[in-house]
């Protein structure tokens, strides 16, 4: 099974290769399933079923599959969280030892590029904007509640208490007072030309 497959080209080109199989390919995108079933009219390929789907709707499928797909597909969701339920639902549509594909863009690789290109004083990536500021949004708040707070109440074998003192405590600190733990994080950028 292919999720978000486009114009269908990924799943056409496994067809064309793996004649004895049976594909399954979604995209929520009713557009993008005719252009995928004219490429595969195209193509005089058989063994491939094209259908509209939303991949947010995965845990409603039953069907189990020996690989999922995704090229591209996981990087249009809104946010991490939506990702990731993707993912863990994607781990209940897989057979038993079934494998799952995932060709996605990585903010990792683009980190090191940006890192490097300002170490040796290449411009910013976004080079029209200029960063003036960036605020990580209660950071202290997301450390000491999400860590030092569950963690305590883990080990006291009690449930986690949202209204916790630390908690309170957590909003009272200085913004960034422990760096790089919030969700939220907002940029500020002027326009130099
Ligand atoms: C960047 S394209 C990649 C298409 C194809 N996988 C490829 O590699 O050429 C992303 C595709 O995901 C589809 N898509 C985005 N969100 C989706 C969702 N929630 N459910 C199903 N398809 C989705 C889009 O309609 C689009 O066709």
């Amino acid at each position: 099974m292919e999720i978000g497959c486009g114009s269908g080209k990924n799943a056409i080109n496994i067809a064309k290769k793996l004649k004895n199989s049976k594909i399954y390919s979604f995209d929520f995108s009713q557009s993008m399933i005719d252009l995928a079933n004219k490429n595969k009219k195209l193509n005089k390929i058989k063994n491939i079923n094209f259908f509209v789907y939303d991949v947010l709707n995965l845990n409603q499928i039953k069907k189990k599959y020996d690989i999922v797909i995704s090229k591209r597909c996981l990087i249009n969701l809104s946010n991490f969280r939506e990702q990731i339920n993707v993912i863990n639902t994607i781990a209940n549509v897989l057979k038993k030892n079934g494998l799952f594909l995932m060709c996605e863009n990585s903010s990792v690789g683009l980190k090191k590029i940006n890192d490097l290109r300002k170490q040796i004083k290449l411009e910013d990536n976004i080079n029209t904007l200029k960063l003036i500021n960036k605020i990580n949004v209660n950071s202290n708040y997301y450390f000491l509640s999400r860590i030092l707070n569950a963690y305590i109440a883990k080990k006291e074998k009690k449930s986690v208490n949202y209204n916790s003192e630390l908690n309170k405590l957590a909003l009272l600190l200085p913004e960034d007072l422990v760096k790089n733990f919030s969700q939220g994080v907002i940029w500020l950028w002027k326009n130099n030309k």
